[in-house]
């Protein structure tokens, strides 16, 4: 089997190595010179756990290579994936599906004896039945089926969701098409992994209805956090106590600053639009959106309340500046609101994220980027906990003690045990957890 992925973003990249390792032929295309030369050094455009080596080895077994000539890897393709970017447009939060439909007609042009074309991007309901128009209009005498095949790969921990995944979806309405799609994925149908077969409404619907109802368990837990906070009680115990329940599960029920990342934040919002277009609105998913949005905005609260109702003039030693640990995105990070908030408040900023702050420093203008956490923490009034990397869950705290200029810590997300803390003699405030006394509204110093 050969394929050709379109696009070496995230999910190209990720899902041609990965097809490459199962023992397909994978040719990843791309139109950007620079990151094409830079992959066939071996040089990753993402920072993805294990993604390098992956590459480095399908690429000396010979059955992964990158190039920028589309034409000559389409044409030997059996079956061709879509995998390029579909951002939010501009202003009215719709999928902008430019790139998507260019890809189908260069694809159209190049195409040579039958062939698969797979959206493998997150694309709205109907996209895959417009790109089958575009093909036929574009070529029409061309021998090929679209398909829809979603990927449910989380950054961090992409490889592995690839190669075992929960289950793979793909709406295929032919035969033909379901033969090829089968034998792509045989490794997984010996391993058992369910494979729902749909029609290509469904599967592309599939993947929306499980990022926003995700999206809607987090924003859940999160609210159910903001009442524990009201009432003394702690979230983690909720959490745990509704997790084991088999018909909710344990999973996605962690609270913290609001979800972010390439794909909660837009699909959603995507999901919102096309709903109303189609007369059928999602008024929870609405309501979802517009919690998180706000709920990222509040977090810079959380911080200033932590400093007796002031940051004004006042440094803040922020650690974790990407959406989620093992990533280097910084895509719709909360870290995004929550600085611009606190620096408006007259907040000095001093920040640290392990792989995150190149992209950052484009993004947050009048940060002191530092080379390490403690060196992010001296002289600091408080410090604030962004996002859960592991090197941020055991901090030396007698030296954050120390290098802090005030013992304050607010942690959103909810890496330390409260109990300690105020044994450590720090002020602490976390998220849905009952304050214990002294450790809640901390005590910057004035
Ligand atoms: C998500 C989906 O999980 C994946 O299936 C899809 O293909 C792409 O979108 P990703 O964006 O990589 O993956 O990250 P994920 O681990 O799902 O986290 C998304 C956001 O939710 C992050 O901001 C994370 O911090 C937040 N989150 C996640 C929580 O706040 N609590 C949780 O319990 C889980």
């Amino acid at each position: 089997m050969r394929i050709a992925m379109i696009g070496t973003g995230y999910v190209g990249l990720v899902s041609g190595a990965c097809f490459s390792e199962f023992g397909v032929d994978v040719t990843c295309v791309d139109k950007d010179e620079a990151k094409i030369a830079g992959l066939r050094q071996n040089r990753m455009p993402i920072f993805e756990p294990g993604l390098e080596a992956l590459v480095a080895d399908n690429v000396k077994a010979g059955r992964l290579s990158f190039t920028t000539d589309l034409t000559a890897a389409v044409a030997q393709a059996d079956a061709v994936f879509i995998a390029v970017g579909t951002p939010s447009r501009r202003g009215d939060g719709y999928a902008d599906l430019s790139y998507v439909y260019e890809a189908a007609q260069e694809i159209a042009r190049a195409l040579d004896g039958y062939t698969v074309v797979v959206t493998k991007s997150t694309v709205p309901v109907g996209t895959g039945r417009e790109v089958s128009r575009i093909i036929r209009e574009t070529c029409p005498d061309a021998a090929f089926d679209v398909v829809s095949n979603p990927e449910f790969l989380r950054e961090g921990s992409a490889i592995n969701d690839f190669m075992r995944p929960d289950r793979v979806v793909i709406g295929a309405e032919t035969e033909a098409a379901r033969a090829i799609m089968k034998q792509l994925y045989r490794v997984l149908f010996l391993i058992e992994t369910p494979i729902v077969f749909t029609s290509l409404e469904t599967s592309e619907l599939i993947k929306y209805a499980a990022n926003t109802f995700l999206a809607t368990k987090i924003t859940f837990i999160n609210e159910i956090a903001d009442l524990c906070e009201a009432v003394g009680a702690d979230v983690h115990d909720v959490a745990r106590g509704i997790g084991l329940d088999g018909r909710i599960g344990k999973k996605f029920l962690h609270p913290g600053p609001g979800y972010g990342g390439s794909c909660f934040p837009k699909d959603t919002l995507a999901l919102v639009r096309t709903a109303r277009d189609k007369g059928a609105p999602l008024k929870i998913v609405e309501t979802v959106v517009a919690i998180n949005d706000e709920r990222k905005r509040r977090m810079a609260e959380k911080v200033i309340t932590a400093c007796h109702g002031s940051v004004r003039g006042k440094t803040i030693a922020v650690l974790g500046l990407t959406f989620k640990p093992n990533t280097d995105d910084m895509r719709d990070s909360p870290s995004l609101e929550i600085i611009p908030a606190l620096q408006s408040a007259g907040a000095i900023i001093r920040a640290y994220d392990p792989e995150g702050m190149e992209e950052a420093r484009h993004l947050l203008p009048d940060v002191v980027f530092c080379g390490n956490a403690y060196e992010t923490l001296v002289g600091a009034d408080a410090m604030a906990l962004l996002t859960e990397w592991n090197e941020f869950r055991a901090l030396d705290l007698v030296r954050v003690k120390s290098l802090l200029k005030a013992p304050v810590i607010v942690d959103l997300r909810n890496v330390y045990n409260p109990e300690e803390m105020a044994l450590k003699g720090f002020f602490y405030s976390s998220i849905g957890r009952p304050s214990l006394p002294g450790s809640q509204s901390g005590n910057c110093s004035p």
